[in-house]
C-alpha cells in the first residue's frame, strides 16, 4: 500500500554538481525526489530539463515527481513521463486543456498533476480534480527556494480536500515552498498529504535525518501512524 503521507524533497536545494549523491542521501527516508523544472519564462528562474531528468533516473531507486514551472506543458510534459517520472505536475496557468495533458501523462505511464500558484485561486479547478491523482498548492510564490511559507494560503488546501472528500476522489494533495517542521504540521492539519521541502531537508547537516522529523511532525498533526 502507498505510505499515507509523502514526503518529497527537492533537489532545487541540493548540490547541483552531485546530484546523483544527493538523491541517494535520502534513499530509504523520503518518498518521492521532488525535482523542479523552471524554463525561465514562465518563473524567471532557470534549472534542469529532460537530459539531467533522464541521468538521474538512473542513479536512483526513488520515484519522481516532476514539477514542471514551464511555458509550454503540451510541448515537453509528456517526456517527462516516458524518461520514467512516477508524476508529472503542469501549472494551471498555462495549461490550455488541463485534462487532454492529464489523460496523455497517464497513457504515458505516470500519475498526473496540477499545480497552482501563489495569486491563482483553487475553485476555477475543482471540478478537473476527478482527472489528476496529485494537486499541487504553492505555499509560496513559484520560482525560488528558500521562501518563507505564505499560510494563508492551506485555506485552499482545506477547500480542495473538502471538494476531494465529498466526491470520493482520490487525490494526494501536495504543498510546496517554505517546508520545515512547523509548517509541515499547518500543512497536514489542513488536509495536504505530501509535502516538498527543499531548503529544510538539503541545508540539514543529515538530509535523511531532516525528512524523518518531518514526517513525524506532520504524522502527529494528521494523526496517522503512516
Ligand atoms: C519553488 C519550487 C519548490 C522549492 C521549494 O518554486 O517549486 O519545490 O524547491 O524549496 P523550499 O523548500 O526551500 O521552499
Ligand atoms: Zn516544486
Amino acid at each position: 500500500m502507498a505510505p499515507s503521507l509523502i514526503v518529497a524533497p527537492s533537489i532545487l536545494a541540493a548540490d547541483f554538481a552531485h546530484l546523483a549523491d544527493e538523491a541517494r542521501a535520502v534513499e530509504g527516508a523520503a518518498d518521492w525526489l521532488h525535482v523542479d523544472v523552471m524554463d525561465a519564462h514562465f518563473v524567471p528562474n532557470l534549472t534542469i530539463g529532460l537530459p539531467v531528468v533522464r541521468s538521474l533516473r538512473k542513479a536512483t531507486s526513488l520515484p519522481f515527481d516532476c514539477h514542471l514551472m514551464i511555458d509550454d506543458p503540451r510541448r515537453w510534459a509528456v517526456g517527462y513521463a516516458e524518461a520514467g517520472s512516477y508524476n508529472v505536475t503542469f501549472h494551471a496557468e498555462v495549461a490550455d486543456d488541463p485534462a487532454g495533458l492529464a489523460r496523455d501523462l497517464r497513457a504515458a505511464g505516470s500519475r498526473a498533476g496540477l499545480a497552482i500558484d501563489r495569486d491563482t485561486p483553487v475553485e476555477p479547478y475543482l471540478e478537473l480534480l476527478p482527472h489528476f491523482d496529485t494537486l499541487l498548492i504553492m505555499t509560496i510564490k513559484a520560482g525560488f527556494g528558500g521562501q518563507r511559507f505564505v499560510p494563508e494560503l492551506l485555506d485552499k488546501v482545506r477547500t480542495a480536500r473538502r471538494h476531494a472528500a465529498s466526491g470520493h476522489l482520490e487525490l494526494r494533495i501536495e504543498v510546496d515552498g517554505g517546508i520545515d517542521e512547523d509548517s509541515i504540521a499547518a500543512s497536514a492539519e489542513a488536509g495536504a498529504d505530501a509535502f516538498v521541502a527543499g531548503t529544510s531537508v538539503y541545508r540539514a547537516d543529515d538530509p535523511a535525518d531532516a525528512v524523518r522529523r518531518l514526517r513525524a511532525s506532520a504524522q502527529r498533526a494528521a494523526g496517522r501512524d503512516g
